[in-house]
C-alpha cells in the first residue's frame, strides 16, 4: 500500500515533475546555494575585458604576476562589510596613521579577522574611568604666582588620579551655583569655613555620583590596592567618608549626596546660626568638619575604615611632618614658593611609591640581544629616570599614608637590569621596545637593505615574539598563543600597570607623566655625592643610576658597531616611512613574512596611540579649568619640567 503523506493533518499528493523541470529546478537550487555560500561575485573576481583579451592572445602567460611568497593564512569565508569606524580611533604618526577598533574580540590572534583592514588593530574596549571631583574656589584677590602654583598642585593631583584609571575633574563655585539648594544655603549666613564645605557638596551634588576628593589627597599605592580597586568599580552603595583622611575623600551616589545636603540644610541647628554658634564651632573643629559630623549624627553617612592607598597632605600633617614647607605656606610672601615645594614633595612621594611597589626592580627587555643595543636606548633612558631618586625638598621624608617607608637611597637605587625575555611577575616593572619587523630584521641580521631572497633563505620568522615570550611560555607553544599572551601583557589592567611598551620607531614619548602619574626626573646631579642641593638650596637632586649591566653570555659590542646599529635603526625608520613604491613592497613583504611580529607592533602602537588620544581629548576638555596644563603656566603637552625650574 502506498504511503499516505500528510501536511498539517491534510493528505497531500506528491507528484514527480516532468524531467525538464527537474533539470531547471536543480540549476536554480545550485545558483541559490552558490550565492548563499560565497555571496555575489565582487568586481575584483570578474576578469576585465582586457584580462580576457590578454588571456586569449597569450594563453600560457599567467594573468597577474604575483611575487612569490610563502603560504600565508588567508581569510576565507563570505565577503563582509568592514565594521564602521569608531569616533576618535585614529591618530597620526610619522609611520602611516595609527588606527584601532575597540572590541571584545581583541584576544584573537589577528586584528584583521575582525576589522578586515590591514592597518587597524583591535583593542579591548576602553575601561570606563570613574569620575573623581575636586573643588577649587580661588580667592578673588590672589597673585598670579600663587594662582599658578595652586594650579600646578591640582595638575599633580589630576595626573596621579588619571594614572590610576580615574577621570579627574575640577569643580568650582560655578557648579555649586547650579544646585537647587544654593540660594537657601546663601541665606544661612555660615562662616567661610563652613560655607566652603557646603559649597563642595553642592558642586558634587550637582554633578551626581562619584568620588569627591580634596586636591591634596592623592593615590599612593599599587594599582591593585583594595581601596583604589573599590573606588575604580564606580559603585558606591553607601555615602561614605574615610575616617583616617578626615574630609579628604568622600564617595557616594547622586541621590544619597543630595539627600545628605537636604538633611544638612534642614538641620534644626542651622535654623538660627547665631544662636547655635558655639555648638557649630565644636563640630566644625572636629576632624572631618561640621558637615560630616552632622550627617553622621543623623546616620546619613558611613565611615569607611581602612584606606591606606590615599595620602592626604592636609595642613596638620604638613605642619607635623614637613615643617619647612608649613613655614613657607603660612607666610604670604613665600606662599607660592611653598606650594611649588609641596608639589615637588608630593611628586617625589608618588615616585617613591612607584619604586616601592616593585621590589624586584625594573627590567628592560632585550630579546635577540646581539645586535639590538641601539633599540634599547630609549627604554633604558626611561628606566634610569624611573630608578633615580626623585628631586625633593625633604629627602628623608615619607608620604602621609606610609610614614614608615624606606626613603629613596641613591647609594642603593631601585634595581635595574636587562633581561632577554619578558617575566610575568607582579613585583617587577617591565619596559620594552616593540620594533617593527623590518627594524628588527635589519638590526638582527646587520643588513642595511632587505630583499625577498634574503628573507626566504635566512630570516627566521617572528623571531622577536618568540624570544620575548620564551621564559613565560617556553619554546613549544604555537605562535597564536604567543601573540595572545603578548596582547594580554600589554592590555590587561593588572599587567598594563606593570609594563610599558614603547615602539622603537617613535622618537618622542611625551605622555609618560600621565602613564606613571608623576613627573620623571629631568635633571641629575653630576657629582656622585648623593643629595646635592640645587641652585637655591631648597631642593635635593640625585645622581642618575648607571647603565644596566650587560646580559650574561652576550658579547658587548664595540662603540663602532653600536654606531652602525644606530644608523641602521635610522635607515629602518626611513624605510618604514617611505612612500616609494619599491620600498613599500619590501616593507609589506617583511610584514607578511613576520605576521605575528607585525601584529604585536600594530597592537602596541595602537595601544599607546589610543592612550595618547584619550588623554589629549581630556586635556582639551579641561583646558579652561584650573589644574590644566595651560592654567598651570605650562605649554600643553610640554611635559614635566617645571619642577626643574626651581
Ligand atoms: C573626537 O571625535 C569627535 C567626534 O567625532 C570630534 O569632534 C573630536 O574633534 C575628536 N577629537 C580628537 C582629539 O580627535
Ligand atoms: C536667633 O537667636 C538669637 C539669640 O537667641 C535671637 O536674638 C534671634 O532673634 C534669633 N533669630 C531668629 C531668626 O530666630
Ligand atoms: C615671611 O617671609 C619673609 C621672607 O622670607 C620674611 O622676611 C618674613 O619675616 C616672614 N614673615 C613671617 C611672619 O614669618
Ligand atoms: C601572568 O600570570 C598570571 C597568573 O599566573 C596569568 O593569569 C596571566 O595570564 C599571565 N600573563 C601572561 C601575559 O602570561
Ligand atoms: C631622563 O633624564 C635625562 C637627564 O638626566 C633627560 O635628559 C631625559 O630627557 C630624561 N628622559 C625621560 C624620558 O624623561
Amino acid at each position: 500500500m502506498p504511503v499516505q503523506r500528510t501536511l498539517l493533518g491534510y493528505p497531500i499528493r506528491l507528484q514527480i515533475p516532468p524531467r525538464r523541470f527537474q533539470l531547471l529546478l536543480a540549476l536554480v537550487a545550485f545558483v541559490v546555494i552558490t550565492l548563499g555560500l560565497f555571496g555575489t561575485p565582487s568586481s575584483d573576481d570578474i576578469p576585465t575585458y582586457d584580462d580576457v583579451v590578454e588571456h586569449i592572445k597569450n594563453p600560457h602567460v599567467p594573468s597577474i604576476p604575483k611575487p612569490e611568497l610563502p603560504s600565508l593564512p588567508k581569510l576565507i569565508g563570505p565577503v563582509a562589510h568592514k565594521p564602521p569606524v569608531q569616533p576618535n580611533s585614529t591618530t597620526t604618526s610619522s609611520y602611516r596613521v595609527i588606527e584601532w577598533f575597540n572590541d571584545f574580540k581583541w584576544r584573537s590572534p589577528f586584528s584583521h579577522d575582525t576589522t578586515l583592514d590591514e592597518n587597524r588593530a583591535v583593542l579591548p574596549p576602553l575601561l570606563e574611568r570613574p569620575l573623581i571631583y575636586t573643588y577649587y574656589d580661588a580667592p578673588s584677590k590672589q597673585d598670579k604666582a600663587t594662582k599658578e602654583a595652586e594650579s600646578r598642585l591640582i595638575l599633580t593631583w589630576r595626573k596621579a588620579w588619571w594614572a590610576q584609571g580615574f577621570r579627574p575633574t575640577v569643580l568650582s563655585r560655578a557648579e555649586a551655583m547650579k544646585h537647587p539648594q544654593y540660594d537657601l544655603v546663601q541665606r544661612l549666613k555660615l562662616d567661610s569655613k563652613m560655607e566652603l564645605e557646603i559649597m563642595r557638596w553642592l558642586a558634587w551634588g550637582h554633578m551626581g555620583s562619584g568620588v569627591l576628593s580634596n586636591w591634596l589627597a592623592l593615590p599612593m599605592a599599587r594599582f591593585d590596592n583594595p581601596m583604589l580597586a573599590f573606588l575604580r568599580r564606580n559603585q558606591y552603595p553607601q555615602l561614605s567618608w574615610i575616617g583616617t583622611l578626615k574630609n579628604g575623600v568622600l564617595f557616594g551616589e547622586g541621590p544619597a549626596i543630595n539627600k545628605a545636603i537636604s538633611s544638612f540644610v534642614d538641620d534644626p541647628m542651622l535654623k538660627n546660626v547665631t544662636e547655635n554658634k558655639d555648638k557649630l564651632k565644636v563640630l566644625s573643629d572636629l576632624e572631618g568638619g561640621v558637615m560630616i559630623h552632622m550627617l553622621q549624627r543623623a546616620k546619613n553617612i558611613e565611615e569607611a575604615k581602612k584606606a591606606d592607598g590615599i595620602a592626604y597632605y592636609d595642613m596638620d600633617i604638613v605642619k607635623k611632618e614637613y615643617g619647612v614647607l608649613a613655614e613657607k605656606l603660612t607666610n604670604a610672601t613665600t606662599k607660592a614658593e611653598g606650594l611649588d615645594l609641596l608639589a615637588t614633595l608630593i611628586n617625589s612621594h608618588l615616585h617613591l611609591t612607584f619604586q616601592e611597589s616593585f621590589p624586584e626592580g625594573l627590567a628592560v627587555v632585550k630579546p635577540l640581544p646581539e645586535h639590538t643595543t641601539a633599540l634599547t636606548y630609549k627604554a633604558i633612558d626611561v628606566a634610569r629616570n624611573l630608578t633615580q631618586c626623585a628631586t625633593t625638598p625633604l629627602p628623608k621624608s615619607c608620604p602621609p599614608n606610609r610614614l614608615n617607608c624606606a626613603p629613596c637611597d641613591p647609594a642603593k637605587p631601585m634595581k635595574l637590569q636587562l633581561m632577554s625575555s619578558y617575566q610575568n611577575s607582579s613585583t617587577l616593572y617591565t619596559v620594552s621596545t616593540v620594533p617593527h619587523p623590518y627594524t628588527l630584521t635589519s638590526l638582527h641580521y646587520a643588513k642595511d637593505t632587505l630583499d625577498q631572497q634574503f628573507l626566504r633563505s635566512s630570516a627566521k620568522r617572528d623571531a622577536w615574539l618568540f624570544e620575548l615570550m620564551k621564559s613565560t611560555l617556553g619554546e613549544e607553544v604555537g605562535e597564536e598563543e604567543r601573540i595572545i599572551h603578548f596582547k594580554e601583557a600589554v592590555a590587561i589592567p593588572e599587567s598594563a600597570a606593570r609594563s610599558l611598551w614603547l615602539t622603537a620607531e617613535r622618537l618622542s614619548h611625551d605622555d609618560l607623566d600621565y602613564v606613571f602619574g608623576f613627573n620623571l626626573p629631568q635633571i641629575a646631579s653630576t657629582n656622585l655625592d648623593p643629595g646635592t642641593p640645587a641652585k637655591n638650596g631648597l631642593l635635593n637632586i640625585f645622581p642618575r643610576p648607571a647603565m644596566p649591566e650587560p646580559l650574561k653570555d652576550v658579547n658587548v659590542p664595540e662603540t663602532a658597531i653600536i654606531r652602525n646599529e644606530e644608523e641602521r635603526l635610522n635607515k629602518a625608520r626611513e624605510a618604514i616611512k617611505s612612500k616609494a613604491q619599491q620600498m613599500k613592497t619590501i616593507v609589506d613583504m617583511v610584514e607578511k613574512w613576520n605576521l605575528y611580529d607585525t601584529e604585536a607592533w600594530k597592537f602596541a602602537r595602537a595601544w599607546s596611540g589610543r592612550r595618547r588620544v584619550q588623554r589629549k581629548k581630556w586635556e582639551e576638555e579641561e583646558q579652561k579649568f584650573v589644574g590644566s596644563e595651560r592654567k598651570s603656566g605650562l605649554k600643553p603637552g610640554g611635559g614635566s619640567s617645571w619642577t626643574d625650574r626651581l
